[in-house]
């Protein structure tokens, strides 16, 4: 495959982020140089593909348009002419479904619309794509097209409800400290680049890191373990360092503009909460922090609602002496907000050595449960039973 310069000059700038520190502040300036960069960046990527790829790519495309409602353009609705389709796509809204179903509020502040106009145009959005009552059948087509990357492990796919995390929803693991969330988190990112046959979408992975704890060289040793070219691994991992909460809000946001682009199944964020904690000190500032998380949910749960082929994954923390704030041991922070803003929640505690114990909280239809894992040098494996 032939070496673009842009290309590698890439990669040395994406491994200068995984490396970068929070003191310096020009390094922030880079990687935010660096995200746009990689935001901007619609040419390559497709170029080298192989015709075997083309030919799987189209029809992956064909799947995607159907249910995304490409079929739609944003310039068919009503009221929407060039200035506006172009405010609304340099945003990323470029698709007739992220319109109708983001508040009008946010239109208005990120596409910089007027309020009617931005009422109107979700309202046409929302009845060219007939939302509204439905019947039980249709969510259940919707239900029946999303998909799923596994975890490597079966015994914690099954617990996930066979297969593993699911397109289309929001996960959340969470627990204390070395469980193994961000191992997981590795594993996923590795995973979602099979094939399904081999467990995962054929997409490319985004990572939203706020604790400084990515690590490539897991990436190089999972993919390893699994007899994958690392150094395609490596290239369907799009990275982002996250300094701040705002700044993770923005990445969050920005992330819209390259899922359908860059091919994007799975966004994670690990961990969800860290900055906020950081940042919000003090009794006071609670409601602020929370309503602030609030948002940052639901725009992430907006994306997953957004794109079916999609899945989120959050980590989060419990606290390290939880009986003296909370009575149940099992409660992760961010109280109700994220209880109720993921879709799934698995609670992770550490076993003998190197295993690791999953329990599953809350899942719309799947019953409690438990399952064991080990974390090895190869990723996540089932325990021997
Ligand atoms: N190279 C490795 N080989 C084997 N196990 C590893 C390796 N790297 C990390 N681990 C395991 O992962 C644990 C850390 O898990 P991690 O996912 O980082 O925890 P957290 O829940 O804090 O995100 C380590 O304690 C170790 O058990
Ligand atoms: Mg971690």
């Amino acid at each position: 495959m032939p070496t673009k310069n842009k290309k590698t000059s890439k990669a040395k700038a994406t491994a200068k982020t995984t490396t970068a520190t929070k003191s310096e502040d020009n390094k922030d300036v880079e990687d935010d140089e660096l995200f746009k960069e990689l935001l901007e960046d619609k040419d390559e990527d497709e170029n080298d593909k192989s015709e075997e790829d083309s030919a799987q790519k189209d029809s992956l495309n064909e799947d995607l348009d159907a249910r995304l409602s490409i079929k739609y353009n944003i310039r068919d609705l009503p009221g929407v002419g060039a200035t506006i389709a172009k405010k609304l796509c340099d945003v990323g809204y470029s698709t007739v479904n992220s319109i109708a179903i983001t508040p009008s509020r946010i239109l208005i502040e990120e596409a910089g619309l007027g309020d009617k106009t931005a009422e109107k145009i979700i309202h046409a959005a929302r009845e060219a794509l007939n939302i509204g009552f439905k019947t039980a059948d249709s969510v259940w087509e919707r239900r029946k097209s999303l998909a799923r990357i596994s975890t490597n492990s079966t015994d914690l796919d099954n617990l996930l409800g066979g297969g593993g995390i699911e397109t289309g929803s929001l996960t959340e693991f969470f627990g204390e400290y070395r469980t193994g969330k961000t191992q997981i988190m590795h594993q996923l990112c590795v995973n979602v680049q099979l094939s399904k046959k081999e467990g995962g979408i054929s997409g490319k992975a985004l990572y939203i890191d706020t604790e400084g704890t990515f690590r490539p060289e897991r990436l190089i040793q999972m993919a390893e373990f699994k007899g994958l070219d690392y150094r395609e691994v490596l290239k369907n991992v799009i990275y982002a360092r996250a300094y701040s909460s705002d700044h993770q809000i923005m990445l969050v946001k920005d992330c819209m503009k390259i899922i359908v682009e860059k091919n994007i199944k799975l966004i994670v964020v690990d961990s969800l909460i860290s900055h906020f904690r950081a940042e919000f000190i003090g009794r006071g500032t609670l409601a602020n922090r929370q309503q602030l998380l609030n948002l940052h949910l639901h725009d992430l749960l907006r994306l997953s609602e957004m794109y079916p082929e999609l899945a989120v994954v959050v980590t989060n923390q419990v606290q390290s002496k939880p009986d003296t704030f909370f009575g149940d041991p099992t409660r992760a922070t961010g109280g109700n907000v994220i209880a109720h803003g993921a879709t799934v929640r698995i609670y992770l505690r550490k076993g003998k050595g190197e295993q690791r114990v999953a329990k599953m909280i809350d899942a719309p239809n799947l019953p409690e449960g438990e399952c064991i894992f080990a974390l090895t040098e190869g990723g996540i494996v089932d325990v021997d039973h």
